[in-house]
C-alpha cells in the first residue's frame, strides 16, 4: 500500500510541473490533474528516493540525464487506447484506400504510407493494418507501411511487441478476435504479416519531423485533447502539409483542427480531407 500523503504537492512545484511539460511536450495540465501528478511522480520520487517534488524539479533542472526527463514525460502522458476505437474511422478508411487502389495500377503507383501520430501502445495502427490487410490481402504485394509515433518511449516499447492481454478482445467480433494469434498465458499477438507493416519510432509532435510523406491517411485522435487551442491549430495545419492532396485526417470524437482548419475539407464525424494546393490557394484568395 502506498500512502497518498507521502508527499505534498507544493502550489509552486505544480506550476513547475506543468510547465516543464508544456514547453517539452505541449501538453497542458489543468488544475483537475494535481491528483494525477501526485500519484504518478511519486513513484519515480520514491525509486530515486528523493524527500520532495522541489528537490525532484531541481534534480530535473540541473543534473537529470536525457533519460530521466524522458521518465518524467512517460510518467505524465495518458495512454488510454484500444483496438477498433471509433470504429466509424476504420470503415471510412477501408472503402477510402479501396477507392485510391483503383486508382493505383502501375507498379511504381502500388504505393501506401499511413501515419498513426500518437499511436500509445499500439492498438490504433496495428487496428488499421488489421482492417486493411483483411480488406484487401493484395496489399501484402504492395509498398505499404504504417508509421506509428509517440513521445512516450514506454508505451513504444510495448507496441512494438504485439503482445496484449487476451481481455483486449472483449468487444470485438469474433471474425475480428480470429484476426489475432493465441500467445498463450491469456495473451494475444498481432501476426508477424501484420506486425512487419508497422514502425513504432519515437516521436514528439512538438518537434520538427524527420519524415517528408506525403501521407495518404494520418491519424491523430485523442492527442491534440491534452493541447492547448493554439497548439492543436499548429499541430493539425502541419499534418495539413504533410497529408497527400486528398488524403484523410481521422481526429478524436472531442477534438476539431482550430486554427489549422485552413487545408481541410471536413467530411464526415470527426474525418477531414486535406484539399489540394490549388484549392488552397483559392480559398487564401
Ligand atoms: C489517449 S492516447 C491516444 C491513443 C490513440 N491515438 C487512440 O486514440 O486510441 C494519447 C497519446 O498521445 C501521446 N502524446 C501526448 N503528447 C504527445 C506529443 N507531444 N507528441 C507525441 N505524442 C504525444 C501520449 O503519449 C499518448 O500515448
Amino acid at each position: 500500500m502506498t500512502d497518498p500523503n507521502e508527499f505534498t504537492l507544493e502550489e509552486r512545484d505544480f506550476e513547475r510541473i506543468r510547465q516543464r511539460l508544456y514547453d517539452v511536450a505541449g501538453i497542458s495540465l489543468s488544475d483537475a490533474k494535481r491528483t494525477l501528478v501526485i500519484a504518478r511522480l511519486s513513484r519515480i520520487l520514491r525509486a530515486m528516493r528523493l524527500p520532495t517534488f522541489d528537490a525532484y524539479i531541481e534534480f530535473l533542472e540541473t543534473e537529470a540525464t536525457a533519460s530521466d526527463a524522458q521518465d518524467f514525460v512517460n510518467a505524465l502522458t495518458t495512454n488510454l487506447t484500444r483496438f477498433w476505437r471509433e470504429e466509424h474511422h476504420f470503415e471510412h478508411l477501408v472503402s477510402h484506400i479501396g477507392e485510391l487502389m483503383e486508382t493505383r495500377k502501375s507498379v511504381a503507383e502500388k504505393r501506401l504510407r499511413i501515419w498513426s501520430a500518437g499511436c500509445s501502445t499500439g492498438q490504433e495502427p496495428y487496428t488499421i493494418a488489421l482492417s486493411l490487410l483483411a480488406a484487401y490481402p493484395e496489399l501484402k504485394r504492395w509498398d505499404f507501411k504504417i508509421l506509428a509515433t509517440d513521445i512516450d518511449t514506454s508505451v513504444i516499447a510495448k507496441a512494438a511487441a504485439g503482445i496484449y492481454p487476451e481481455s483486449e478482445l472483449n468487444g470485438l467480433s469474433a471474425e475480428r478476435a480470429r484476426l489475432f494469434e493465441k500467445a498463450g498465458e491469456g495473451r494475444i499477438r498481432v501476426p508477424a504479416a501484420v506486425a512487419s507493416l508497422v514502425s513504432f519510432k519515437p516521436l514528439n509532435l512538438m518537434s520538427p519531423w524527420p519524415m517528408k510523406g506525403p501521407f495518404d491517411a494520418i491519424f491523430c485522435r485523442n492527442v491534440a485533447i491534452y493541447f492547448d487551442k493554439q497548439t492543436q491549430g499548429e499541430v493539425f495545419g502541419r499534418l495539413g502539409q504533410i497529408l497527400a492532396p486528398g488524403g484523410y485526417l481521422y481526429i478524436g470524437h472531442s477534438e476539431n483542427l482550430g486554427s489549422g482548419s485552413a487545408g481541410f475539407r471536413l467530411v464526415g464525424k470527426t474525418i477531414y480531407q486535406a484539399r489540394s494546393a490549388s484549392e488552397r490557394a483559392r480559398n487564401a484568395a
